[in-house]
């Protein structure tokens, strides 16, 4: 399979929530957990290409017939500044979609109408400031193992490096193994660990 990296773009907004749905049960297809196939990436995955589209980009498999995203990277140089976005714009717009009663088809989608009306916790001051970005990454299952991840990693690092941007956060569940087991490779090490997840860090 030939790979390619490059930007992603508003007009890929679709299959960033299809990736999003496709990995969005511990990097497995939650499709079945969700009654409405969007309401995952409405929190996790669209609103970083409303805000900083720059440092977003697609894995593409370019011997398909369509060249759409498979897989991507996106994220945020500061996550301080998107937090405060991210709860008082896309939020509230959000929220008119999703009733707080809502009928739920899993805990899964439970939990992600919860965090929709009550701020999720995010990291401390502390972190913010010596690890200002944050990402997401997703393949889709015939990606995964070929490179791709650690291709958008690099390109994301190199994204933020040109905005002096020092450090970078994320969150990932600790039953993800494959996922952990990547970001360690990748260089990530353990910030902080609660019961269910760890919070990894890296600078460059
Ligand atoms: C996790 C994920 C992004 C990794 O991307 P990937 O393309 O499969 O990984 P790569 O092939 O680029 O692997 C890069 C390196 O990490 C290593 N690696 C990958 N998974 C690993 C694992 N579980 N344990 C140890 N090393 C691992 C690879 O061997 C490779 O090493 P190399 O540089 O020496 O060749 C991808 O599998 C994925 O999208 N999974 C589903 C969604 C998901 O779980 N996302 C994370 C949510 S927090």
């Amino acid at each position: 399979m030939n790979t390619i990296i490059r930007q992603l773009t508003l007009a890929d907004v679709p299959y960033v929530y299809d990736i999003c749905l496709k990995t969005g049960n511990n990097g497995k297809d939650a499709s079945e957990l969700f009654m409405d196939p969007y309401m995952i990436g409405q929190y996790y995955a669209a609103p970083y290409l409303f805000y900083e589209i720059d440092v977003c980009f697609a894995a593409v498999n370019n011997d398909a017939a369509y060249k759409r995203p498979s897989g991507y990277i996106i994220g945020t140089s500061d996550s301080a500044s998107y937090y405060e976005w991210f709860y008082s714009v896309w939020i509230p717009q959000v929220q008119l979609l999703y009733p707080r009663d809502s009928i739920f088809k899993s805990p899964n989608e439970k939990r992600i109408s919860k965090i929709i009306y009550e701020k999720n916790e995010t990291p401390d001051g502390e972190i913010l400031k010596e690890y200002p970005a944050h990402l997401h990454i997703d393949l889709l299952s015939e990606l995964q193992g070929r490179g791709a991840g650690k291709s958008l990693m690099n390109t994301f690092f190199e994204a933020l490096k040109k905005k002096d941007c020092k450090g970078l956060h994320l969150g990932v569940s600790k039953d993800n193994e494959n996922a952990v087991g990547f970001y360690k490779k990748i260089g990530f090490n353990i910030l902080e660990e609660s019961q269910y997840s760890f919070l990894l860090g890296i600078k460059f």
